[in-house]
């Protein structure tokens, strides 16, 4: 179906090219029209056009692509969840989804059974005060004294709120590249502006930090373990240098996500608490379940304060009922074996994909977490041959700035029998007798 671009005004043309993105006519990673070009078909002036480009781009929408001009960027935030993913056709095994494994998550059963059943009003309802304890209790087990604790509907819902509370529209925002894609559509979409920070195995560069704050960033959004998608750690060097440079900015708004918890085999080396406005968020998902939704928000009293104030003039508070849940299961022991299985499953999954890759001659690091970063001539070519041999991946457009091609692989679910045959199959993808090589 064509695209029906119209309007003469540029609220009007941004309009037509949301409806066109929501209709799926144009579908996410879809080119527009250059602004003089797209002038010329609606008889209006290219400042117009370059406007209702701004709007859409200040909102996520679209993207700038370099030389490769406009595009609708891969998860705008007016499509459905998940239509950045090319559906998986049947018969090829899915190491692209960036999920825990469900078979591995703790069963809920005994912590419903746990829960008290007694409903909860208004009055009361809130950040439960047996979670917050336990939070704090985990946290500074971990090294991570908190002045106050909420919580909110998981990772990334505490991070907008995070930065909702301090940022506007415009700001610069240093994130770690390859970083999540997840985060980069909700930076984007919250009309702020990426400046790339390079991740190497212990973590976000020095350097890079350096540059960006260079550049004027007013917040840094980092991930401690398990890094997506290169599987970086912050190791107590890296952290002790991250802390130093972010000593010298005490207005920086540092936001800090330990996403993979419990599941991590290395040992937290914190960074945020260092400027005066910090959070360190730490969501359930990986370790107990996405679909409890919860996430621990730690940080300064004023950040907090903002953040918990804001969410009880929407939402309210994050369900008690969810909140019960995580408490069970916090104090469930066999919980804790279960979470302890999955972490050693992971880490013999990622472990074993990163020695059959070493003895084919495929350097790739990924100390912890789920994925690995595989760095590739051509992003597009590798997952297409990849495909076609059974496999699907992501490809690393989606999570990165400046950072080189690559793809990223899910070894979440990856069975014992699928080791040999899919590093051979990279192997392929990467090695001499690939055409790009011999050419
Ligand atoms: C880097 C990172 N942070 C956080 C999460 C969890 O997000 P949420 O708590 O919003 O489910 C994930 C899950 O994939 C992740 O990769």
């Amino acid at each position: 179906m064509p695209v029906h671009y119209a309007g003469s005004s540029s609220a009007e043309i941004a309009a037509s090219v949301e409806t066109a993105v929501r209709a799926g006519t144009l579908p996410a990673g879809a080119g527009l029209p250059t602004v003089r070009a797209l002038a010329t078909d609606l008889g209006v002036s290219p400042a117009t056009v370059a406007n209702a480009y701004r709007s859409l781009r200040q909102r996520g929408l679209i993207e700038t692509a370099g030389r490769n001009g406009t595009r609708v960027r891969f998860r705008p935030p007016v499509a459905p969840r998940a239509s950045h993913r090319l559906p998986v056709p049947a018969g090829v095994r899915d190491l692209a989804s960036g999920a825990p494994d469900l078979r591995l998550l703790p069963k809920l059963d005994a912590a419903l059974r746990a829960i008290d059943p007694v409903p909860c009003g208004y009055e009361t309802a809130g950040p439960l005060p047996d979670l917050v304890d336990l939070a704090r209790d985990r946290l500074r087990a971990d090294g991570v004294d908190a002045p106050a604790i909420t919580i909110a509907s998981g990772a990334l819902d505490a991070t907008e709120r995070v930065l909702a509370a301090h940022l506007a529209p415009g700001d610069r925002v240093a994130v770690e590249d390859p970083g999540w894609a997840n985060l980069l559509d909700l930076v984007a979409a919250a009309g702020l502006y990426p400046v790339p920070v390079p991740v190497d195995d212990e973590g976000p560069t020095p350097a890079g930090l350096g540059a960006a704050l260079d550049a004027g960033v007013r917040a840094f959004v980092l991930t401690s373990r398990a890094q997506n998608p290169t599987g970086a750690a912050i190791s107590p060097a890296r952290a002790a240098a991250l802390r130093a440079l972010l000593a010298e900015h005490p207005d920086l708004l540092v936001v800090e996500d330990d996403h993979a918890a419990e599941l991590s085999s290395e040992p937290l080396a914190p960074v945020a608490g260092t400027t005066r406005r910090w959070a360190f968020v730490r969501s359930v998902s990986k370790p107990y379940g996405p679909d409890l939704r919860v996430a621990v928000l730690a940080g300064d009293e004023a950040t907090v304060a903002r953040v918990e104030g804001r969410l009880r003039l929407g939402a309210g508070w994050v369900s008690t009922i969810l909140q019960r849940l995580v408490v069970a299961l916090w104090r469930d022991p066999s919980t804790a074996d279960q979470v302890r299985t999955a972490r050693d499953s992971y880490r013999r999954r990622r472990e074993a994909l990163l020695a059959a890759l070493a003895d084919r001659g495929v350097a790739v690091s990924g100390r912890t977490g789920i994925n690995l970063w595989i760095p590739v001539p051509d992003e597009v070519a590798a997952v297409a041959r990849l495909r076609d041999a059974g496999w699907a991946v992501a490809p690393g457009t989606l999570y990165r700035i400046e950072a080189p091609p690559a793809i990223r692989v899910t070894v979440s679910q990856m069975a014992e029998t699928d080791l040999v045959p899919f590093a051979d199959a990279i192997a392929a993808v990467l090695g001499p007798a690939h055409p790009r090589y011999s050419a």
